[in-house]
């Protein structure tokens, strides 16, 4: 007879104990000399897929081959957002322990489909996603679960916001994220954008008629300047034209964890639905979004949709997260946030929150006193806002400049129809030398344009 289990002699190529060793070693290695390496990858666009094989192996390779073309391939084409100096879009860390808690739940390999299918999953999703809340002073008793993105749950916000009202306008500020335009676009909903004020806020004297507004998102640190929308006046003309309020606070929502930045939260408690992703600011690697609601009947309605085969007692159902959100499977994300909110704990993530708005507090006082450069936004947060005085070309050429040297990378945006440099501190190993040495980039590029 034909055997036709695996054969072992081949399947024992990975060993964990010994391939996990040199895996876990290669990890600590490299986050202790990240900081060498060139921030952005200085690779051509089809360089890396032209140096792998066009084809999977036919037979088995052992682990330490992978390791190694890791290293050789694939090293050279990564961008290194765990790099101190980096400062582009919005700069992120992944700490130690949620690096350790990805590899367990890969280990465990939870899939949420359902309650029973993984029940400790979804009951620490709810359970640290609460300690989230109160973490950052919100209302206790929301519903919450964690979507991949903040573009999902803002889709996500959009489709029960639609379901409740039975309207299909969305309204934002021009400021807003363009995951609200894409939103609009895959719910084929009509997109209204209001302007901005001069602090780059959404002006709450031109929201317009709103009688006919599905949802309205408003941002609670915008994504060019991070600008804070005033999210109480929103919530009243909101509560006045029964439109659904959908908080996108991405980025800035975990900076409440220091009450000094609560201010940012005002109104927040009364919005339908919340966005705040710990894969941003809160030492937690993507992907690992958080979405609280006021209204989980809304989101149940919009989402709920159980063929015979997923069916269990209906106490059961009610508990199953997938009833939430557009994924079936969801994976066992909550293990990183616990681990990095137990290992961090509130101090930590206080510490590391702080630190980011000390450094770019100091940046911003050295381009403020420099002649040649200017400011462009108020700082609210960890971003700061800058660009050489004169042309847009000249800031363009800085910029590409800057990130060729590979000694830091910076991304822009346009105010005003300005060009804009952009420094973002994130990354929870910056130090005011990493702050510094930028600022020298900077004025050494400036010098040689
Ligand atoms: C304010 C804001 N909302 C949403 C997003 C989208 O985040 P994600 O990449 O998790 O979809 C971003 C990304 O930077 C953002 O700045």
């Amino acid at each position: 007879m034909t055997d036709l289990r695996p054969q072992p002699a081949r399947a024992e190529l990975t060993d964990l104990r010994a391939d996990g060793a040199a895996a876990l070693e290669w990890a600590a290695r490299y986050l202790e000399r990240v900081g060498e390496l060139p921030v952005l990858a200085q690779v051509a666009p089809g360089d890396i897929r032209a140096r792998l094989p066009k084809t999977a192996p036919e037979e088995p390779e052992p682990f330490a081959d992978v390791l190694r073309d890791l290293d050789e391939i694939l090293l050279p084409g990564v961008t290194h957002w765990q790099h101190p100096r980096y400062f582009a879009y919005f700069a992120t860390s992944s700490s130690e322990p949620a690096i350790l808690a990805e590899l367990l739940a890969a280990a465990l390999n939870s899939v949420a489909i359902l309650w029973r299918t993984a029940p400790a999953s979804t009951e620490l999703e709810g359970v640290v996603l609460d300690w989230v809340a109160d973490l950052l002073g919100l209302p206790a008793g929301w519903h919450v679960h964690i979507e991949d993105t903040a573009s999902t749950s803002t889709f996500a916000a959009c489709v029960a916001g639609r379901e409740a009202t039975g309207r299909d306008l969305i309204v934002c500020s021009e400021q807003a994220h363009s995951s609200v335009d894409k939103a609009a676009r895959m719910l084929g909903m009509r997109l209204r954008k209001v302007p901005v004020d001069a602090e780059f806020r959404m002006r709450t004297d031109a929201l317009g008629d709103l009688s006919d507004a599905a949802v309205m998102v408003a941002t609670v640190g915008t994504t060019a300047v991070t600008a804070v929308d005033a999210v109480g006046v929103l919530a009243d003309a909101c509560a006045g034209s029964g439109t659904w309020l959908h908080v996108d606070a991405a980025y800035a929502g975990a900076a409440m964890v220091c009450p000094e930045f609560r201010w940012a939260f005002d109104g927040v408690d009364r919005a339908d639905s919340l966005v705040v992703n710990a894969h941003k600011w809160m030492l937690t690697p993507t992907d690992c979004s958080l979405l609280w609601t006021s209204r989980p009947e809304d989101f149940r309605r919009a989402f709920s949709l159980i063929p015979e085969y997923l069916r269990t007692p209906d106490a059961e159902d009610a508990l199953s997260l997938s009833e939430y959100g557009p994924a079936l499977g969801r994976r066992f994300r909550a293990l990183k946030l616990w681990a990095v909110l137990r290992c961090h704990g509130r101090s930590g993530l206080e510490r590391h929150i702080r630190s980011g708005v000390e450094l770019a507090t100091r940046f911003e006082r050295w381009v403020a006193e420099a002649d040649g450069w200017e400011l462009c936004a108020p700082r609210r947060f960890s971003v700061v806002c800058f660009r050489l005085q004169g042309e847009d070309e000249r800031n363009r050429a800085l910029l590409e400049r800057v990130n060729a040297s590979g000694e830091v990378f910076m991304s822009h945006c346009v105010l005003n129809g300005r060009y804009v440099l952009r420094l973002a501190i994130g990354q929870m190993s910056t130090t005011e030398d990493d702050v510094r040495r930028a600022w020298e980039v900077l004025v050494r590029e400036a010098a040689r344009l």
